[in-house]
Formats: C-alpha cells, structure tokens, sequence
C-alpha cells in the first residue's frame, strides 16, 4: 500500500511540475526587480510549490524561506545532478547553472520566514524540546534551529515535511544526504520524532 501511494505521489508530483513550468505569469511582488528576468521567471514557478517567498502552503513541500544560502545551493545541486531524488525537483533544476543556483539561494535565504499559526499541542511540545535538547540538535542547527552553511534551518518548517525528512534520514532513505543525520537519529523512535517536529515547526 505504503508503495501504491509513493507510486501515485511520484506521478502526481510529475504532472504538477510541467504544469508549473509551462504556466509561469503574472507580477509578483516579492520577486527583486533587480534579477534578471529569466531568474525572475524561475522564483516565480518555484513559488507555485514553495509558496510565496518561499513559505510553503503545501503538505509535502518544504518552507525554503530563510533556509542557509549554502544549504539551498547544495540541495539543489544535489537535486541537478540526480544525488538526491525527488520528482518534482529533478525536471526544474535540470539545467541550472551554478550562478542560476546561487542566485536562487541568495534570494530564498534573505525571504523572511512566514509561519503559519498553528495551534500546539503543550504537551507534545514540551516532550519534543526536551528530546532536541537531550539529543544535542541545537549544537549544529544552533541553538534557535535558524542552522547555518550547510545545516538548514528547523525552526518553523512545516510539521508533516519534518516527519517524513527525520523518518527518511533515520531509515537511510533520502538520497545524496550527509550520513551525519542518519547516525544522530539512529533508534530513536516515530513517537519521539513527532514530538520534535511539532516543537521545531512552532518555533519562530
Ligand atoms: C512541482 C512542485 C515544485 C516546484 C515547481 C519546485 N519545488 Fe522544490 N521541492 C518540491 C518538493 C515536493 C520538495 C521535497 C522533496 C523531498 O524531500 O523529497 C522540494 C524540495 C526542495 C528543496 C529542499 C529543501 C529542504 O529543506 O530539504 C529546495 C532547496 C527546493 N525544493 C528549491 C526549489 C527551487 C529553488 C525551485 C524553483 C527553481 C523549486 N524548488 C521548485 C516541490 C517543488
Ligand atoms: C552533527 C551535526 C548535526 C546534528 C547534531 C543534527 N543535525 Fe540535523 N542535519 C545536519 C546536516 C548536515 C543536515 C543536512 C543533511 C543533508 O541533507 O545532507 C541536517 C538535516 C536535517 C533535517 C532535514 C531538513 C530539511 O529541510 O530537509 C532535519 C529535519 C534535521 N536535520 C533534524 C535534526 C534533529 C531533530 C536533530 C537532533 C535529533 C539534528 N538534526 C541533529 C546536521 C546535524
């Protein structure tokens, strides 16, 4: 069953990429005038997924707002060169350039973050900070999980997206991923990775 979904979210996720990359239009106003307007154009298509800015609306697709300019740059070379698989990702960054990329990280990285208010649960939040704490998470995503370089930021990322990016590293299923996060959550439980996401996806 767990394999007929996948199956289906593959296709779905191919459709709604060569819609998004056949019906980019309109002004937007959160787009710096100052890019060219090829660049322009892609921020905008990026943005039919990612949400405005890049502050996702979207079970699913991850927040890239406010992400390290480094850790954009490497996941979407990562994502060009097919070491990290996603359908979706796979047909926009095919034929980036290096400066497209890092002209597309810079942007999302100074996006400001958006989170969407969410109602929390205190309990949950209160077990999830206490097992980021015990687990050390705050020593490399830094204390406030804003992360830095390489390391992306934790902190408001969407709570469904945080499940599935844990349970993904922990059983070794994201591709091109540092082995770094598959050894930090090694054992440690669903249950606990839940609580940590509905902590992380709550803080501002
Ligand atoms: C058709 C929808 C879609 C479009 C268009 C799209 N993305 Fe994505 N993007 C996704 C999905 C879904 C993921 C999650 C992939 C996964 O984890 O398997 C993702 C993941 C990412 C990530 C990794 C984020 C993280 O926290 O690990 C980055 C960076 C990214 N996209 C940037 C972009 C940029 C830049 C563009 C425009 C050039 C873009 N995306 C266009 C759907 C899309
Ligand atoms: C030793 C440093 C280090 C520690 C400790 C660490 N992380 Fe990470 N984390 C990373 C790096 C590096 C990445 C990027 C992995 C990649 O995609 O290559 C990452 C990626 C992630 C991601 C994926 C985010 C995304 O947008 O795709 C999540 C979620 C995450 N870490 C959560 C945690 C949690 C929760 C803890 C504590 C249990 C933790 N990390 C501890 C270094 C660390």
């Amino acid at each position: 069953m767990a394999k007929v979904q996948a199956t289906l979210r593959a296709a779905g996720w191919a459709v709604l990429a060569a819609i998004t990359l056949c019906s980019v239009s309109g002004a937007d106003a959160t787009v710096n005038p100052a890019l060219s307007e090829s660049i322009r154009e892609r921020l905008r298509m990026c943005a039919t997924c990612h949400g405005e800015g890049g502050n996702s609306r979207t079970a699913g697709i991850p927040s890239v707002a406010g992400q390290p300019k480094t850790f954009l740059e490497t996941q979407l070379i990562l994502f060009r060169e097919g070491l990290r698989v996603s359908p979706p990702m796979q047909p926009v960054t095919k034929g980036l350039s290096d400066r497209e990329i890092s002209l597309l990280a810079e942007s999302f990285a100074a996006s400001p973050v958006r989170v969407e208010p969410a109602e929390a649960d205190p309990a949950l939040e209160k077990r999830g900070r206490e097992v980021a704490r015990k687990l050390r998470c705050g020593t490399c995503h830094l204390p406030d999980f804003r992360g830095h370089a390489q390391i992306p930021r934790l902190a408001g990322q969407r709570e469904e997206y945080l499940v599935d990016a844990m349970t993904a590293l922990r059983d070794k299923r994201r591709s091109g991923a540092d082995t770094i996060m598959s050894g930090v959550l090694h054992g440690v439980s669903d249950a606990d990775i839940g609580a940590m996401a509905h902590f992380l996806s709550r803080l501002r």
